[in-house]
């Protein structure tokens, strides 16, 4: 065979390859097969000496038109197959952005924890500070600072879990006054604070008793404070709980670190006042504890009580929930049911 019926075989041949080539590889394979420096190309080259004189210029004009087409071919091909795969690609990385989103399940918060952020937030508008005192608090702070001795009876109603003598597990928020009482500097204004946080006392659990529940402890200390203020305090506490219309009362009470003590009352909500089963059939129902603080409880932090004084209160926050949210049963605040916990899902309040 003449070398150009071998160009024209190689033209054929090569083009055919170039096409037939579908990976980059493969088609690299093509390119150094066929324009290599050990390609056919070249080795027709090399066989130039066994042409004729007169033809060889010929010849090699062939060879190099030749060699560009491939080269041409070879890009082309390249290019397509490159092309081919970035649209794979998109195809296979497609997103649908008009699908809808994925929604995260980031759980419900808890009822108590929805009151306490409420009030937390009512009292800081107010201009009280929130503090937290120690859930392992020692007994001279839950109870002699704030007017309770070792031998004093009222100790009965708060029988708690002791860690040794001198160290318990609070029975009350009550100690967190005392703690702040020491500390405030009154030439910077007057104290408010109020202070949530859990609570203990050794008791049976049933519906309405828990060994641990929430309180939150409110104290507003300067001159010349009055019942007044604390009535005034209360019933837009009250009021902001359950509901604008409600009425408020006072009974008097007893607690150690108050005098005068009292216990306040709010219209049922269920019934407006006439009297249902969740108010006893008495229209009332009992919400808090307060008081004007005990001059003994100011003296003990080292206050002078006959220029400084005020008011303390005490609320139970599960009840709070309890009785917002209409629940029956306070075990349910703790053992984790997610049944009654997803009922208090946000969007849903
Ligand atoms: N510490 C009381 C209790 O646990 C509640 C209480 C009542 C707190 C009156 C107060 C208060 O600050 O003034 O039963």
């Amino acid at each position: 065979m003449d070398l150009f019926d071998r160009l024209k075989e190689l033209r054929d041949k090569g083009l055919a390859e170039i096409d037939k080539a579908e990976s980059e590889e493969k088609l690299n394979d093509v390119r150094v097969k066929l324009v290599g420096r050990k390609g056919e190309l070249t080795e027709i080259l090399h066989s130039m000496k066994d042409v004729a004189p007169e033809n060889r210029r010929e010849i090699g004009q062939r060879v190099n038109k030749l060699r560009d087409l491939f080269n041409d071919k070879l890009d082309d091909a390249k290019t397509e197959i490159v092309k081919a795969l970035v649209e794979e690609r998109l195809e296979k990385e497609k997103i649908d952005v008009t699908l809808p989103g994925r929604e995260n399940h980031i759980g419900s918060e808890h009822p108590i924890n929805i009151i306490l952020d409420d009030l937390e937030k009512y009292f800081i508008g107010m201009g009280y500070q929130v503090v937290q005192g120690p859930e392992i608090e020692t007994d001279h702070y839950c109870f002699e600072m704030m007017n309770l001795p070792k031998d004093h009876p009222a100790r009965d109603m708060q029988a708690t879990f002791y860690v040794d003598p001198e160290d318990l597990l609070r029975s009350q928020t009550s100690g967190d006054q005392a703690r702040v009482l020491e500390k405030h500097d009154f030439s910077k204004g007057p104290l408010k604070m109020v202070g949530p946080g859990k609570v203990y006392r050794r008791d049976d659990d049933d519906a309405t008793h828990s060994h641990q529940f929430m309180q939150m402890e409110g104290l507003v200390i300067d001159k010349n404070v009055t019942m007044g203020d604390l009535k005034g305090t209360l019933e837009l506490l009250t009021r902001h709980i359950f509901g604008e219309d409600r009425e408020t009362r006072l009974r008097p009470s007893y607690f150690p670190f108050t005098e005068p003590s009292v216990e306040m009352d709010v219209s049922c909500f269920n019934c407006d006042g006439k009297g249902c089963a969740i108010c006893k059939y008495t229209g009332w129902i009992e919400v808090l504890g307060a008081g004007m603080v005990h001059p003994n409880v100011l003296e003990n932090a080292g206050i002078d009580s006959s220029v400084y004084g005020g008011f303390a209160f005490g609320v139970g926050l599960d009840r709070f929930a309890i009785l917002k949210y209409g629940i029956d049963d306070i075990r349910d605040f703790y053992t984790n049911d997610v049944r009654f916990l997803e009922q208090f899902r946000k969007e849903e309040r």
